[in-house]
């Protein structure tokens, strides 16, 4: 879909539909809303006035002007109480509309800028908004399909502005949403692609065609033979049991400018999790084709950093391999040791996030980094505390850190929530014949999954999200999930992660 940003009043665009808006409880429409209406004879007060039409979050009207404006179509999209209008709002309504545009069979469609007038958000950032939300609610999965879906994507998207001395904030904000939202849906292809189809070797790939995009990055696969040079004997014991071939990927952009800050983002990328011979019951197994998650997100972040030229020396390092259990696989019991030197005892072969980050998180050091940030589907336990695509769980070792991922998750609406490092969650990790226990009892698992990475991330600030609960969406959509996420891969953490860098780039 192209889009595209144009300076006028919209009750001129000459579209096959065209969206306004409207708060919850307004009677009286202003600003384009009120000159579509105007131009409709009040079709758009009669509507309200009838109670056909309340302005909830992403409530949907469409309405034919018969030749009143130029569109065939009007689509009024509600953005809910005033009072609670947020960004989140904007990409609501943004996704409501776009579907409708898809399900209505339109070709082309234009929109105002959601937020940016009455709304009180700068130009830029609410056009981002509406760019992001229109992009995300059309995301599909369809590439192993061969029949092609029943309604097209429509093939343009225009953002209408009505003055013109905006326009360049309006194209500004509407490039970034493309890019960082384009993004997200690489990161949901990568996580809905099977693991037949997305192995270690394909992500390799994927990252080195990325890199080869940009004179400023670069790329480079370690295998599983340069990972045993480095003793990164935990990550491998995960890698022992799978026939598909374990990589670690390390991504690097402006590499050796050391005039710039270093930041590390770090990536679980189980490409498929069994559970090894610890396994996991048979239902919903599939799932575990997403258990790459964070992967999927650092390199998708990557593609943008490139993109953006993010002035930074930003490192992304995913660690990637099935967890299979086979005669060659790792058994509980079994002690492995980390590049660190520290000995892990092997309590649970499911709980093998932790011992690929262990790796990564020791190989971190060597960047000297001013801040690492990783991201994992790491546990169920998470999503047993917070809830279902509630927010990541978020673990810091220092306060700076945690409030710049604040302030891009309030920015983003990709929540996150800090929760507690006490040092006695050391205590669930003590083992008989090793430094270490890769797992301890059932209660407060999160804490002790954080707990078991903190011992690897040392000589560095250092955030852990858990976003097992967030990367894969299993709702169907209602008017209670918001209209950019549908049933299956998310995209959790690129939107976040690229503005945590880009207040980052901006503030140093
Ligand atoms: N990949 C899973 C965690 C997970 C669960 C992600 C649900 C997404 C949705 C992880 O490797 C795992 O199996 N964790 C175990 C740890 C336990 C064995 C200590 C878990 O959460 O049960
Ligand atoms: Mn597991
Ligand atoms: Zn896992």
């Amino acid at each position: 879909m192209e889009i595209q940003v144009v300076a006028g009043g919209i009750q001129s665009a000459e579209d096959d539909l065209i969206v306004i808006n409207l708060f919850e409880g307004v009677e009286m429409p202003e600003g384009a809303t009120g000159a579509v209406d105007q131009a409709m004879s009040g079709a758009i007060r009669e509507l309200i006035a009838d109670g056909d039409f309340q302005g909830k979050r992403g409530e949907i009207a469409v309405l034919y002007p018969r030749g009143a404006i130029p569109a065939s179509r009007v689509a009024v999209v509600g953005l809910g109480p005033q009072e609670q209008f947020t960004l989140e709002s904007v990409r609501h309504a943004a996704a409501a509309a776009a579907r409708k545009a898809r399900d209505l069979g339109v070709k082309s469609f234009s929109s105002i800028v959601h937020g940016g007038g009455a709304g009180g958000f700068a130009l830029e950032e609410a056009a981002q908004a509406v760019v992001e939300g229109t992009v995300l609610g059309l995301y599909r999965y369809q590439e192993l399909k061969n029949k092609p879906p029943d309604r097209p994507d429509p093939e343009r998207f225009t953002l209408v502005q009505f003055d013109e001395s905006a326009l360049p904030a309006v194209e500004k904000g509407a490039e970034l949403g493309e890019i960082v939202a384009e993004a997200a849906c690489l990161a949901r292809d990568l996580i809905n692609r099977p693991a037949n189809y997305a192995t270690p070797s394909d992500l390799a790939e994927l990252a080195m065609e990325i890199a080869s995009e940009f004179d400023t990055m670069r790329c480079q696969v370690l295998s599983e033979e340069d990972a045993d040079e480095l003793g990164m004997g935990s990550f491998l014991g995960v890698a022992q049991g799978s026939e598909e071939p374990a990589v670690f990927i390390v991504m690097e952009h402006n590499p050796g400018r050391e005039d710039l800050d270093t930041v590390v983002l770090v990536g679980k990328g189980i490409t498929f999790d069994s559970g090894g011979i610890s396994l996991k019951p048979a239902e919903k197994m599939d799932r575990m084709r997403g258990d790459m998650g964070g992967a999927a997100a650092v390199l998708a972040t990557m593609l943008v950093v490139g993109q953006l030229e993010i002035p930074l020396h930003v490192v992304g390092l995913m660690p990637a391999t099935e967890n299979l259990p086979s005669g060659h696989a790792y058994k509980p019991g079994d002690v492995i040791t980390a590049m660190n030197g520290k000995t892990i005892e092997v309590i649970n072969t499911d709980a093998e996030g932790r011992l690929v980050l262990a790796d990564a998180l020791a190989y971190a050091a060597r960047f000297e980094p001013k801040a690492v940030v990783d991201l994992a589907t790491l546990t169920g336990a998470c999503v047993i505390a917070l809830g279902r695509g509630m927010a990541a769980g978020a673990f810091y070792s220092d306060e700076g850190l945690l409030a710049r991922l604040q302030a891009a998750s309030q920015a983003t609406g990709e929540r996150i929530w800090p929760m507690p490092l006490y040092d006695e969650y050391l205590a669930n990790l003590e083992s008989m014949t090793a430094d270490l226990a890769n797992s301890g009892d059932r209660m407060g698992g999160v804490g002790t999954s954080a707990m078991f990475l903190k011992q690897f991330a040392e000589g560095y600030p250092w955030a852990h999200l858990d976003v097992a609960g967030m990367t894969f969406e299993e709702r169907s959509p209602s008017p209670k999930l918001p209209a950019y996420l549908q049933k299956g891969g998310t995209g959790f953490g690129v939107r976040l992660l690229v503005q945590f860098l880009r207040d980052w780039a901006a503030t140093d």
